[in-house]
This record gives structure tokens, sequence and C-alpha cells, in this order.
């Protein structure tokens, strides 16, 4: 234990869970390499501003969670709460765009900052896999992600997920709702806070939590209602694309999403095992967005799924992924020599490609035994002095526990074979 501990809303990834975490960003990214994503990474950090008008100037994400602070140059940054805003604001930097190919699909993994109140589910440094498709405006692009998330869970063996769907229109219906659903709100029985966030984002208060609150809303106006002819159609295409791909999903005309950005189909995917954190990922349409960070018009769509909840989904459902060992062989020199000619073996098989340790540090050949237990190798191969003046080494499968002794010169060869 050193002075330090890891930050509040902070944990440390380490083996041998970490790999649970790789596994999962890599099978989440898998079905996005395969359609036509390319990968992008931005920096960690970015112009408090974008975040402030991209994620939404009243949202909680913008006015309490972020990390925001002035750099000794003077410039106002903030670490990225979300990836959305940066991959726009990159795409748009490098003119992505212009290149001719619309939409400019793009997917990332990495890194975000909330300063939130923690709790199981809910950190302030936290990871996604998130993809955005930039520049097209077609039911497909939409249904494409919701059913490449889907087909990314299911590979991962998650079965108890699923996926709300609603539409929150566009800049033709959606003032025409507001309005509608702030008259109904001001007729309300509510707090001084929650009268105030019906005038600055009334769409909000349909998430609101609380018992008292959603009682009174059950009968308040619903987008579903109001949305003009153009968003119905889109979303009725929507609709018939996912269920004709076979992915079953519910329709939640409550649906509202804690960033301003979204336009016409948001989504999310919940998960019943996580208690009160049960959003595992979530996305939708942002057709406003380029614009409201000074670019063009360039309607787009995208989604993040949580990685931390993505593996606690898994554990509460009791999926262990079948994860390879990460070493396939590992080597027990005894003595100073047998020390020297393993530790060339051992280089060769791994520029070889094969997955192999070393004893090291000296260990005598129990201790360097339980450590390739450990190792979760399927073989070790053990040499002393007596072997080495064989010109041999012994090649132990850890499994039924057989030992055959192999020429040193075939060791690379013969493991290769027994391994493929
Ligand atoms: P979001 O819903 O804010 O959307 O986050 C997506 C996912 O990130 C959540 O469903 C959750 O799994 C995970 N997440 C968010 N906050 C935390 C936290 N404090 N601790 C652990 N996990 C968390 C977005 O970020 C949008 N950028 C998604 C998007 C992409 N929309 C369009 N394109």
């Amino acid at each position: 234990m050193s002075t330090f501990q890891a930050p509040k809303g902070t944990y440390d990834l380490l083996p041998p869970d970490s790999a649970t975490y790789l596994a999962v960003r890599e099978a989440i990214a898998a079905p996005l390499r395969n359609s036509g994503y390319g990968y992008i990474e931005t920096p960690g950090f970015e112009d408090v501003e974008l975040f402030a008008r991209g994620v939404g100037e009243s949202t909680d994400i913008v006015t309490k969670e972020m990390y925001a602070f002035e750099t000794k140059g003077g410039d106002r940054l903030a670490l990225r709460p979300e990836g959305t805003a940066s991959v726009l604001r990159a795409a748009l930097e490098a003119n992505l765009h212009k290149a001719g190919n619309l939409p400019v699909k793009l997917w990332y993994s990495g890194s975000y900052y909330r300063y939130e109140r923690p709790q199981k589910g809910r950190y302030r440094h936290f990871s996604q896999v998130g993809a955005e498709a930039i520049g097209a405006e077609d039911p497909a692009l939409d249904a494409e992600l919701i059913i490449l998330a889907d087909q990314a869970y299911r590979s991962l063996g998650l079965r108890n997920f699923r996926i709300l769907l609603n539409s929150l229109g566009d800049k033709e219906c959606r003032p025409v709702y507001r309005a509608a659903l702030q008259d109904f709100l001001r007729g309300l029985d509510l707090d001084e806070d929650t009268l105030r966030r019906a005038e600055i984002n009334p769409l909000r208060v349909l998430d609101d939590k609380r018992e008292a609150v959603q009682r009174q809303l059950a009968d308040a106006p619903l987008l579903r209602d109001h949305l003009c002819d153009a968003c119905k159609a889109y979303h009725e295409e929507v609709r018939e694309l996912i269920t004709a791909a076979g992915v079953a999903f519910e329709d939640d005309p409550k649906l509202v999403r804690g960033l301003d950005y979204y336009t016409r189909t948001t989504f999310e995917f919940v998960h019943g095992g996580l208690g009160s954190q049960s959003a595992v990922g979530g996305g939708g349409r942002y057709d406003g967005l380029s614009e409201m960070i000074g670019g063009p018009a360039l309607p787009s769509v995208g989604w993040a799924l949580g990685v931390d909840r993505t593996v606690l989904a898994l554990q509460a459902e009791g999926v262990t992924l079948d994860i390879p060992a990460a070493t396939s062989v590992y080597a027990v020199p005894l003595g100073e020599e047998a020390r020297r000619v393993l530790f060339g073996v051992v280089t060769e098989l791994r520029r070889a490609g094969v997955a192999a340790d070393f004893s090291f540090g000296g260990k005598g050949l129990k201790g360097a035994m339980k450590n390739a237990n450990r190792s979760g190798a399927r073989f070790a191969l053990v040499a002393g002095e007596r072997d080495l003046a064989e010109g041999t080494a012994q090649l132990k499968d850890m499994e039924s526990g057989e030992q055959v002794p192999v020429a040193l010169d075939a060791v690379v060869s013969t493991l290769r074979a027994r391994l493929a």
C-alpha cells in the first residue's frame, strides 16, 4: 500500500479482470470495423465551449459534471465528458465531410470524465466505445447502428438487455411540442428547481425519476403525438428496418437523453441487472450539432456503449468470456547455462508468434512450476544441465502432465504444431 489511492469515483483495471475489459472493447469494435467504420482518436480534453455548445448549456453534464480548468496559457479546457462533440469537431477540422464519401463513419474507444456522485456503475472516469456516422440522413443508418450494438452485445453473450426507442422530432415539430409540454408542466405542483427546468429544458422533466413527479406526468403530452409527417415517416422506417433484422425493441415515448443535441431517433440499451444505473449504452441522431459548433448542416447519428457497465452486465448475467490464456509456453530453466539457453528459446518463440513467458529471478523448480501453473500456460519448457548436454529440453503438457524431451532446435516448430 502506498500513501496514495485512486481518486474518488475511479478504479484501476488490473489483471486478470482487465482482460475482460479489453475483450469487451474488442467485441463492441468488431462489428463496427466490419461495417465500414474507421478508427478515430481525439484528445482527452477540448475547448470547454465545444461541450457547452454541443452537449448543451443546461444539461447536468455541462452545468455540474464537467472537469473544466484554465491552463497556464489561459485556455479554458475541459476533460471530455463524452465523445460525439469531439469526433464531429475533428471530422470538421480535417474536412472529412468534404472528401465526397458521406456518411463519414468513425468509431472510437477511450476514457471519459464526469464529476458525478459515484455509485455502482457510475464513475468519474469511465470508458466508452462509440460510433458516429456523419453527414447522411437515412433511416437505414440509424437502423445499422442499433443493429450493430445489438450484435456486439449478443456476441458477448448478453441476453437480458432491452432496447428503448423514441423519436425526439426535428426543428419543425419539436418547438410546437415543447410549448405544449411547457403549458402542461406549468399547471403541475412542482418545486422551484423543476419549474425552472421546465422553462429551460422541459423535455428533461419527463426524465425526472421521482415518484411524485412521475405520477403527475401520467397525462403529459407525448412527442409521439406531435411528430411532423417527415419525422413520423422517418421513425416508422427505422422501426421497420430494425424489426426486419430481427432486433427486438420497445417504443418508449418518454425516453429523453441527458444530452441536448438529439433530434429524431434516440435509443438506449438498458440492462435489468444493474440497479439504478441501468443504461449500458445510448445514442441517437444529432442533425443540428454540426451547425451548433460552427459547421455546415451535417445530419448524423451515433451511439456510445459504456464498457464499465457492459462488464457489470456480464457479471450480472453470470457470463464469463472465453479469454485465452495470455501465455502458451512457460520456460523454466534450472541453472545458469539453462537460463541463457531458454531465454534465447523464449525470444525465438515470441518472434515466431508463440506467447511465451520465462521464470525470472532464479527460482527453484517448485516455485517456477507454481508460476507456470498460475500463468495458465498450456506447456512448460523445463531444462537443466543434463538436458542441455543432450541438446534437449523437457516439454511438459500442463493439462495431461505428460512430459517428452524435445530437441532444442525443434522447440519452436514442435510448439507451433502442437498449439495450432
Ligand atoms: P451517454 O448516454 O451519456 O451518451 O453515455 C453512453 C454510455 O456511457 C452510458 O449508457 C453508460 O453506459 C456510459 N456512461 C455514461 N456516464 C457514465 C459514468 N459516469 N460511469 C460509467 N459509465 C457511464 C453519450 O455519451 C453520447 N455521446 C452517445 C452518443 C454517441 N450519441 C450519439 N453518438
